[in-house]
């Protein structure tokens, strides 16, 4: 019997240094939905994910916290798994470089390449990024800076091994420029002409200015770079280097390594040389995909500009966060989050188009039948197109995913979702079951049931929970591979039972202020260091326990800079069911305008020449499209709403205490 063909496929591994966010998932649900439909292609898959928990910056973040390094790792890694749980990451190996194995397996690498001569000790003196941990010569540096991440880098001298990878530079340069080894294409050039062009130099991997690391064995005070012991994971995972390589021997080399385009350089360059330098086959593909960004930025732990998956996932379910992660971003480019953009694929593809397809589907098919739809004797010529188009997503996803266009696999599904939405307006069952036109409307059922079984099949990689629950209503198993599944006609008779609704609508507005609520408590929560976030703080004054249960102070109270205002001019905001733009007059000559959620309440002719009362001091928020700069006082109850007013009138711009 001919073994199943391997497919081994990996993630970066993540620091854990501070909050987890949406830029982890985004590698890790793109590389899961490759692993599960691989998997469903027949391959036999290992889907490697973990941590890179040594070094420095962890180091001193742990010292911060006031913990050892090892407790503070041990936290985050925790709170990741249970993320991976949370959206269903389907991998077969988690690794964490502080496992025994793994510290004893890069211990082993680096005494081989100490004994071959391609780890040499000598002298250091240059310039050294601490963020970084990296060594750079003048002529790397970025205006003075380090050309990593822009910060100041420091004379240092040192005694440190160094591994020999200007002996692979002709061999690095062959590999990227005359194969495919390296995607996007874009990438490249930029490794060539940045990198290896100008020259590589040997580089330092030891580090004697802290200890949280894999010590050089025989000599106490260096312990292995943190990039030497993150990249072996590949392999070492796989039991590289332990005596027992059975996993090794099966899965490598790795048919593709998933990773951002930040830190393509030391996959492209490094690894691959020291590949060569334990003379091991390489990996047949590195592919640097680009970034989420928010705000136009990185999204950062230290930046605090991030979103939180788990509020994501709490509050919207697995498939909505894995389905905007898949879909939004062409794997490739840059993307930038938007509160909006996620809102409008959950109602529009997933809940409009996915959901009312099965919903009427399979009601029709309970209501006009009692669920029992049989497969006609032959399809009727009318319906070759529809069926044509059925069968033709098997080939187009095949063909996307071998390119990595996990984006444009999922809009064709969905492609086929609007046509089977399509058919149903065009074939009218409703009028065929008025009409008592019995084979004609079975066979229009039994065409979309077939239509859906398809798309919900080719779904299954990229959503784990929608999916299952569309087999349950079809009355049919959940397949776990392809073969045979992405044909129209497989199922001979169909018996359906109930379809619940599979994504409630979402009021948009309310979700959108949910969303940016998210950021704006990430980035309050970020600025400061760890042990003095708000969430951190250990209750001790009097005062410290009143603002723990709600109290503020009057220093807060000030904060708040409340001003009396004239509305010169309000209007409804167009397509809003619910805000009002009004222009405010707030004295000295200027105006604002400003957003608020009273258009239930207040005919926008009513508020001209009202004085009322602003906040005055919020950060600006765009809704709409349009910014407000500010927020309206009301008083609310129940069902009732009044704008606060000052009784006498007052002068635009009044303070208000
Ligand atoms: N520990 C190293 C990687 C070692 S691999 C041998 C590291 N860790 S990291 O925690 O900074 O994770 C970086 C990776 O996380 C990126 O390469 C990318 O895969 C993912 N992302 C982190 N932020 C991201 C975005 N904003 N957008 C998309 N992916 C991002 O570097």
């Amino acid at each position: 019997m001919n073994a199943k063909k391997t497919y081994y496929i990996t993630t970066p591994i993540y620091y854990p240094s501070g909050k987890w966010h949406l830029g982890h998932c985004y590698t890790t649900v793109g590389c899961d939905m490759l692993a599960r439909y691989k998997r469903m292609r027949g391959y036999d898959v290992f889907y490697l994910t973990g941590t890179d928990e040594h070094g420095q910056k962890i180091e001193k973040r742990a010292a911060e916290a006031g913990v050892t390094p090892q407790a503070f790792v041990d936290g985050l890694v925790g709170e990741l798994k249970d993320l991976w749980k949370r959206l269903d990451i389907s991998y077969d190996k988690y690794i964490r470089t502080t496992d025994a194995y793994h510290k004893a397996a890069v211990s082993a690498i680096f005494d081989r390449l100490l004994k071959k001569g391609d780890i040499y000790k000598s002298k250091y003196s240059g310039l050294y990024c601490t963020p970084c941990e990296s060594f750079w010569t003048k002529s790397q540096l970025a205006d003075g800076k380090c050309p990593d991440c822009g910060r100041e880098v420091a004379e240092t001298e040192e005694e440190c091994y160094f591994f020999r990878l200007s002996a692979y530079a002709d061999r690095v340069k062959k590999l990227l420029a005359e194969t495919d080894f390296l995607e996007p294409k874009s990438r490249v050039n930029e490794m060539v002409n940045n990198f290896i062009d100008p020259g590589l130099t040997d580089l330092a991997v030891s580090r004697s200015s802290f200890s949280w690391g894999i010590p050089v064995k025989n000599d106490a005070g260096h312990v292995i770079y943190v990039w030497i012991d993150a990249l072996s994971n590949y392999i070492t995972a796989l039991g590289y280097a332990s005596g027992d390589d059975g996993l090794f021997k099966k899965y490598w080399p790795a048919d593709l390594q998933m990773v951002g385009k930040e830190i393509v350089r030391f996959h492209s360059i490094i690894w691959p040389a020291l590949l060569m330098a334990l003379e091991l086959p390489l990996p047949k593909k590195v592919c640097g995909h680009g970034l989420l960004l928010l705000a136009g930025d990185k999204m950062s732990k230290s930046k605090g500009n991030v979103i939180d998956p788990f509020v994501l996932v709490e509050r919207y379910g697995i498939d909505p966060v894995r389905y905007y992660l898949l879909r939004e971003v062409p794997f490739g480019s840059d993307g930038t989050y938007s509160g909006e953009a996620f809102l409008h694929l959950f109602n529009q593809d997933l809940c409009n188009d996915l959901g009312n397809l099965v919903k009427r589907t399979v009601a029709m098919s309970l209501q006009y039948f009692g669920g029992r739809v049989v497969r006609p004797e032959k399809p009727d010529p009318a319906d070759a197109g529809f069926i044509a188009a059925v069968n033709a997503l098997d080939g187009k996803l095949e063909a996307l995913i071998d390119k990595l266009l996990i984006n444009r696999a999922a809009e064709e599904v969905f492609a086929l979702i609007g046509r089977a939405n399509k058919y149903i307006d065009e074939t009218k069952p409703w009028a065929l079951f008025k009409e008592k036109d019995t084979a004609v409307l079975s066979r229009v059922i039994y065409n979309l049931l077939e239509a859906l079984r398809v798309a919900a099949a080719a779904l299954l990689p990229f959503l784990t929970v929608a999916p299952k629950r569309i087999f349950q209503s079809l009355g049919l198993a959940v397949p776990a591979l392809f073969a045979g599944e992405l044909v129209f006609g497989k199922v001979a008779a169909y018996q359906t039972t109930n379809a619940e609704a599979l994504f409630p609508r979402l009021d948009i507005e309310r979700e959108l202020t949910f969303l940016e609520d998210i950021i704006a408590k990430a980035a309050a929560n970020s600025v400061k260091p760890a042990g003095t976030r708000e969430a951190d703080k250990q209750p001790g004054t009097q005062e410290e326990k009143a603002m723990e249960e709600g109290v503020i102070t009057i220093d807060d109270f000030m904060k708040v800079r409340l001003v009396t205002a004239r509305v010169l001019a309000c209007e409804k905001v167009e397509k809003s069911d619910k805000l009002l733009k009004s222009t405010l007059d707030i004295g000295g000559g200027e105006t604002v305008t400003v957003l608020s959620g009273i258009a239930r309440w207040y005919d926008p002719a009513e508020l001209p020449g009202k004085d009322v009362v602003l906040v005055k001091n919020l950060a600006p928020r765009k809704m709409r499209g349009i910014e407000s700069q500010g927020m309206l006082l009301c008083s609310s109850k129940g069902d009732r709403l009044s704008l606060v007013c000052p009784e006498k009138g007052a002068e635009p711009g009044s303070e208000v205490r």
